[in-house]
């Protein structure tokens, strides 16, 4: 294992035992174990048991017997329930930190994450008291990151706006041209109940191969839209315009405003 994995502090180092367990009975890495069992949490908050066992049984070589599934699934769900208690006590997305530990992370797509302190601090010094004032059900703010990875600047977004005021509203967006990426911004978006919207997708094309809706109000609090719109089909539809625009609304462009 890594250095970067023995860096870990408990409760993440166990969740990765919990991944090692299925590294070990099937031979994968440990980053290709890492990928499965995000993808089937995500199923798992869809409440999609069809696509869930595809992918386990996907995950599983020939050479593996139904004890091996059955070992496979069991330390999947224990990392799962360890990866909400975790966030929930930390009271902040961690499963970016196990992506990086482990290794998942592309140079070549940039995919290094912004330090949660960072995040933190950079949606202090967006959002202000009357970007909460006027956040409300029917006008949420609206904020959006076309580069998401982890979905950490999102959830940081969220977090800044409830502290001001826990009742205004809020609906992120978030695009990574890296299914894992997507993935992750689920989970995070969903544990930390924040309202929103995740696409599997380039934001530079504008090509969109999948999307996920979150609203942790509903069950099941996470949907999966195949094939979703571009922004360009969706701006023919006059009532879409308004959320386009706000959409725009980015932590990029609200930082140009400060400096
Ligand atoms: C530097 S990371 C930043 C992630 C996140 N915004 C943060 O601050 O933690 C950049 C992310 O953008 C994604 N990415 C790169 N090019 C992209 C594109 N054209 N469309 C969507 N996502 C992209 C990468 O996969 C990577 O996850």
């Amino acid at each position: 294992m890594s250095d970067s994995v023995d860096n870990l502090d408990d409760d993440l180092a166990e969740i990765v035992g919990y991944l090692t367990v299925s590294r070990d009975v099937t031979g994968h890495r440990l980053t290709r174990v890492f990928r499965d069992w995000v993808e089937m949490a995500v199923c798992a908050f869809e409440s999609n048991d069809e696509v869930y066992l595809d992918v386990l049984d996907r995950h599983m070589p020939d050479h593996c017997d139904q004890d091996d599934r059955r070992e496979v699934a069991e330390a999947f769900s224990e990392a799962l329930g360890e990866l909400l208690t975790s966030t929930l006590d930390k009271q902040r997305p961690v499963i970016g930190d196990i992506y990086e530990a482990i290794g998942a992370n592309s140079d070549a797509f940039g995919q290094f994450f912004t330090g949660w302190p960072l995040c933190r601090t950079k949606a202090r010094m967006t959002i202000t008291e009357d970007d909460a004032l006027e956040a409300t059900v029917d006008d949420p703010l609206t904020v959006a990151d076309p580069a998401c990875g982890s979905g950490r600047l999102l959830v940081a977004a969220a977090n800044r706006l409830h502290d001001i005021d826990p009742s205004a509203e809020i609906a992120v967006s978030g695009t990574d041209k890296d299914q894992l990426c997507a993935h992750m911004a689920v989970l995070n978006l969903v544990i930390a109940n924040v309202r929103g919207r995740v696409r599997f997708g380039d934001s530079i094309t504008m090509e969109y191969h999948r999307e996920w809706r979150v609203d942790p109000r509903v069950r099941p609090p996470v949907q999966r839209v195949d094939d979703p719109d571009s922004p360009m089909d969706r701006l023919e539809e006059e009532d879409e315009i308004d959320e386009y625009q706000q959409v725009q609304l980015t932590f990029a462009e609200r930082g140009e405003a400060d400096d």
